[in-house]
């Protein structure tokens, strides 16, 4: 086994798209990798300090989504690009924006599986950032995306993952075996 320093190379990574209004109304984006769940109803995001967290001070509300293979471009595009520098940068990304139906964010169509958040919590915040702790008010999952039980089916979403070693975005599998039961056999 060869051994390396600490890294932040907890594998696999989610694409989060994080979307808030600025003051204005001007919807904008953000790639996050550093979230996961917290608790139940609840997530948590490490940010930096960004347009997004300007936007999140004034509105407290954000949508939070997951990027698929044909919105991979445009979501690295809005993890490198700054909206306090390009004021139409979802303009660019081609992305087809509405009102989110329970918060007062942006919702991004383009995107299977959609968080409606509410800003919770921001732990140890500092000059460069905090963690956000959000709580989902609502999920919206595109119709096509659903499971003969009326269920979210990821295998239908084309999911893309985050490779932070290598930083290379991967695309989900197939399934393999059914959680919560495959290892029953070894009971
Ligand atoms: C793959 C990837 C992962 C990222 N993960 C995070 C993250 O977890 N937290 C964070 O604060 N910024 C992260 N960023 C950087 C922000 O997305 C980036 O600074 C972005 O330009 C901020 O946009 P805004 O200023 O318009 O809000 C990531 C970027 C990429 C490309």
């Amino acid at each position: 086994m060869k051994s390396f320093k600490p890294n932040p190379w907890l594998v696999p990574q989610p694409v989060l798209i994080i979307g808030t209004y600025s003051k204005d109304g001007i919807p904008n984006a953000m790639n996050a990798a550093w979230g996961g769940q917290w608790d139940m109803n609840q997530v948590v995001i490490s940010l930096g300090v960004h347009q997004t967290t300007d936007n999140l001070a004034e509105k407290s509300a954000f949508t939070l989504t997951f990027a698929t293979e044909k919105t991979m471009v445009a979501s690295d595009y809005v993890g490198m690009e700054s909206g306090r520098k390009v004021a139409n940068k979802i303009e660019r990304t081609g992305w087809k924006v509405e009102k989110a139906p329970n918060v007062d964010a942006p919702l991004f169509k383009d995107f299977p599986l959609t968080f409606e958040c509410r800003v919770k919590r921001k732990i140890d915040e500092s000059d460069t950032g905090y963690y956000l702790v959000g709580e989902i008010v609502n999920i919206l999952c595109d119709e096509a995306c659903l499971d003969a039980e009326g269920n979210p089916d990821l295998s239908k979403m084309d999911l893309i993952a985050f490779d932070p070693i290598g930083h290379h975005y991967m695309k989900l599998g197939d399934i393999l075996g059914k959680a919560f039961s495959i290892g029953l056999q070894l009971k």
